[in-house]
């Protein structure tokens, strides 16, 4: 059976260069593995203990929580937002963080990459997205990073899929990630 990679994106725009990056990966996915790219971020209630009680989950976290569970990991694209991690993706990590200590991030390899249009290319909101994902009982791949800069010039002609260079990056990443799932290392 194929190894189970969910891919989530931190920006909601149609034209995200995250998003590309993400369909790139799901292209990108070595024989054994499938990326899939979650849909409906957007329709996530901001995360909220008083209704993150049975029978008052939103059925959008639910979806989330469903795919997550049944995910064999994770990897993150995500840009910054000044200086950090974009709500809409946090707000994510907020929801796959509880029930705490079983959330469907438990124990999960999860991989954090992105573009961003800053010379950095995001590092803040992806160390803050490993730090955040970490803390909500994810297995993050520290060592596995690509952050690209320039996004907006980068890929305004060019889909990700269709650079050489970031292809090949993006493809070592899902390739890392899914030897990480097949043959796990220590946390
Ligand atoms: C609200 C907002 C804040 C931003 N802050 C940063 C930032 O702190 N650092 C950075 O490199 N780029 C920043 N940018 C630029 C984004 O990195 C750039 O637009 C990126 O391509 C957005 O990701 P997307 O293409 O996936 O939507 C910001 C963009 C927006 C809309």
């Amino acid at each position: 059976m194929s190894v189970r990679i969910l891919a989530l994106v931190g920006s909601l725009r149609a034209g995200s260069h995250n998003r590309q990056l993400a369909e790139a990966a799901v292209k990108l996915a070595p024989e054994g593995a499938e990326v899939n790219l979650y849909e409906g971020l957007a329709e996530i209630p901001f995360y909220n203990e008083d209704i993150d009680v049975e029978g008052s989950v939103p059925a959008a976290a639910t979806r989330l929580r469903d795919a997550a569970n049944a995910a064999d990991g994770l990897i993150l694209f995500t840009p910054e937002y000044n200086g950090t991690i974009p709500a809409v993706l946090k707000n994510a990590i907020d929801w796959l963080s509880r029930p705490y200590g079983a959330g469907a991030l438990s124990g999960k390899p999860v991989a954090v990459v992105g573009t961003a249009f800053g010379q950095y290319g995001g590092v803040w909101a992806q160390d803050e997205t490993r730090k955040s994902v970490g803390v909500a009982g994810g297995k993050v791949l520290e060592d596995v990073k690509l952050s690209i800069p320039g996004s907006v010039t980068r890929f305004a002609e060019t889909h990700p899929a269709d650079d050489a260079e970031v292809a090949q990056q993006l493809a070592d990443v899902v390739a890392r990630l899914h030897g990480d799932i097949a043959e796990p290392t220590a946390a």
